[in-house]
């Protein structure tokens, strides 16, 4: 599978990441994953994706921006087997988790795309086709200076909100306050969206990254925003 070249987005500014660049072993059962041919690998394409061939017609599919490892991707998956789940992330290692995952549970429900999200959704996601978003620990760039490369945007805003279903909702999670204050003012700032910090859902999973910040003693925030049930795509 290659990727076509110049599958970026312009949700963001050309050349600006959201993402950092990890080198991280690959374990063996991530490589034999990767190496499997899954059929839960969805291929890069620079056209639509048929949602409903996919998943089946009617079935409501939610994007992951950015899940890191598989597991809180493959257990929110596992208790919502009625949801289908695409799940986007750059991190090969991470990928190869989750379709280790989906093989040893017997997932029938996830499908997984190793790219940029921002591209995947302008080019493969449908207008106005999604249920919901959700992204959970995106990387809160602290310095003045690299908080371009954040991922909440007002243009990544418009993309989402574009993808969305009227009334669908996008699901943030951080450990970073000042993250949280830049994401409920940028939410603010943007037309068509309402919502703000809500309790933690029972749904989320604990992740490896959140362990962490709990350890570390930082507060977890997380916030829901909707799309007006007017909004069309
Ligand atoms: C801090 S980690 C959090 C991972 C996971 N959600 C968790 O809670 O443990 C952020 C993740 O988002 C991914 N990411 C950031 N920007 C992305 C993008 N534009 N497209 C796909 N993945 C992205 C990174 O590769 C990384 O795996």
């Amino acid at each position: 599978m290659t990727r076509p070249p110049g599958m970026s987005s312009t949700a963001v500014p050309r050349g600006v990441r959201t993402y950092k660049p990890r080198r991280s072993r690959i374990r063996a059962r991530e490589a034999a994953a990767l190496a499997s041919d899954s059929p839960f690998l969805l291929p890069i394409a620079m056209e639509a994706l048929d949602l409903a061939a996919v998943w089946g017609p009617g079935v409501p599919v939610v994007a992951e921006i950015g899940f890191g490892t598989g597991a809180a991707t493959a257990l929110m998956a596992k208790d919502d087997p009625a949801t289908g789940i695409l799940a986007i992330d750059v991190h090969t290692p991470g990928v190869g988790d989750l379709l280790w995952r989906i093989s040893r549970d017997g997932l029938t429900n996830v499908r997984v795309v190793e790219a940029d999200a921002l591209a995947v959704l302008e080019y493969m996601v449908p207008p106005a086709s999604l249920a919901g978003v959700r992204s959970f620990f995106p990387d809160p760039w602290p310095k003045t200076r690299h908080h371009k490369r954040r991922l909440v945007q007002v243009g990544v805003l418009d993309l989402v909100a574009s993808r969305l279903e009227a009334g669908g909702w996008w699901h943030l999670a951080t450990d970073w306050v000042e993250y949280s204050e830049w994401i409920e003012e940028t939410f603010a700032a943007s037309a068509g969206w309402s919502g703000g910090v809500v309790g933690r859902p029972v749904s989320r999973p604990v992740t490896r990254y959140e362990a962490r910040a709990l350890r570390e003693g930082r507060t977890i925030t997380d916030l829901e925003f909707r799309t007006s049930a007017s909004a069309t795509g």
